[in-house]
């Protein structure tokens, strides 16, 4: 009788629970592409776009395993008499079909931007009660990745607005990659993996290695990860926000520390720079497949921060084959001297210089590292 109770109440209360899962099967490693806000804005067209997407080709990206180009805000003016979103005419001329398809005949995918309020953070439409509408329409054009912005949401509760277009997508009849923006203020990392493959986790990030204001530089953004290492994994990811690399107010050698240490989070990687006229360098920083193979590992952890020397700092990230990366930081002005025990029978790579090097006597990696730069290390072995 007991029993018939207890499985009649589990009846009910699984009857009664929204759905929870995601399962949409995509972002087994976290998504790689671009994404047109960090540099351009509101300044997108169809041109622009379709010249981004040659470049990802060109400049070897797409080869390194970037896949995603990504119109965000402004690509919307308004809806119309059937509340159809419209896309510029201005700048979007043919339409977002035809930039769908000039992307997949590239051998990419097509993202798109939007808002879960009844207005983007520029003021363009929402999808606020157009969910189901709107996801309908992207799966027409061929929308393969849609990030989903949380300005403009009056007293909508987070959870359940991200729940509506997560039910919206999985019946859009297409496979779409869902990108939360939530900003990390109801901290989604705790609710986030049933609705969504990647969750934003703070404020805007901008091209500063450390700044605090309204954007955030790339120091202060690390900081915020740590302790978020657990809710990772295949399917749904952390997201830091997307890359600042190549852009003007950080040097090569912070480019590379951001770079890898998004890696090390197994962040999504979304260059945010133009892919059009990058110097060597740049590419050379985008496109280091040792690097990338660390973010894009398997077994889908996120780094953890195991030693704070103050300004010096230790990063460990678990990786597939029971290998190790190891990030070494140093945060500071200053030049800084690094000593670190990393075993006597371990094989240790250098993934900036593609080398393996020695270890110091007594398995130590000893090296003094310049301002605002990191060592990357892939370490094998008992
Ligand atoms: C918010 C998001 C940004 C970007 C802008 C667009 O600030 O966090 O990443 O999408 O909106 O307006």
């Amino acid at each position: 009788m007991k029993k018939t109770i207890l499985s009649l109440i589990a009846f009910f209360l699984l009857a009664l629970a929204p759905a929870r899962a995601l399962e949409n099967g995509l972002a087994r490693t976290p998504p790689m592409g671009w994404n047109s806000w960090n540099k351009f804005g509101c300044n997108v067209s169809e041109k622009l776009i379709k010249e981004m997407a040659d470049a990802v080709v060109t400049s070897g990206m797409k080869d390194a395993g970037y896949q995603y180009v990504v119109i965000d805000d402004c690509w919307q003016v308004s809806r119309d008499a059937e509340g159809n979103i419209v896309p510029d005419p201005q700048r979007f001329p043919s339409g977002m079909k035809v930039v769908a398809d000039y992307i997949h005949s590239k051998g990419l995918k097509f993202g798109i931007y939007s808002d879960a309020g009844t207005g983007t953070c520029q003021d363009r439409p929402g999808s606020r009660g157009y969910e189901f509408q709107d996801a309908r329409q992207y799966a027409a054009w061929g929308v393969d990745y849609l990030k989903y912005d949380w300005c403009n949401h009056s007293t909508q509760e987070v959870k359940s607005s991200y729940s509506i277009m997560r039910d919206a997508l999985k019946v859009s009849g297409r496979p779409i990659v869902f990108s939360l923006c939530e900003w990390g203020v109801e901290t989604p990392s705790k609710w986030a993996a049933d609705i969504g493959n990647l969750w934003r986790t703070t404020e805007d990030i901008t091209d500063c290695w450390s700044c605090t204001g309204q954007s955030l530089g790339v120091m202060q953004i690390l900081d915020a990860q740590v302790d978020l290492n657990g809710y990772a994994g295949p399917g749904h990811w952390n997201d830091p926000d997307m890359l600042e690399v190549g852009n003007p107010g950080l040097s090569v050698e912070e480019s590379r520390a951001h770079f890898s240490l998004w890696c090390m989070l197994a962040a999504p990687l979304m260059a945010g720079n133009d892919l059009r006229d990058m110097p060597a360098e740049v590419r050379e920083i985008l496109t280091n497949k040792e690097v990338i193979a660390v973010d894009q590992d398997a077994l889908g952890r996120q780094a953890v921060k195991d030693r704070d020397y103050g300004g010096l700092e230790i990063w460990t990230k678990e990786l597939s084959g029971r290998n190790t990366a190891i990030a070494v930081l140093n945060r500071g002005d200053k030049p800084r001297e690094v000593s670190e025990y990393i075993g006597t029978r371990k094989t240790v790579r250098d993934l900036w210089k593609h080398a393996d090097i020695a270890l110091a006597d007594g398995g130590y990696f000893r090296a003094t590292l310049a301002p605002h730069s990191l060592v990357l290390l892939k370490v094998s072995g008992e």
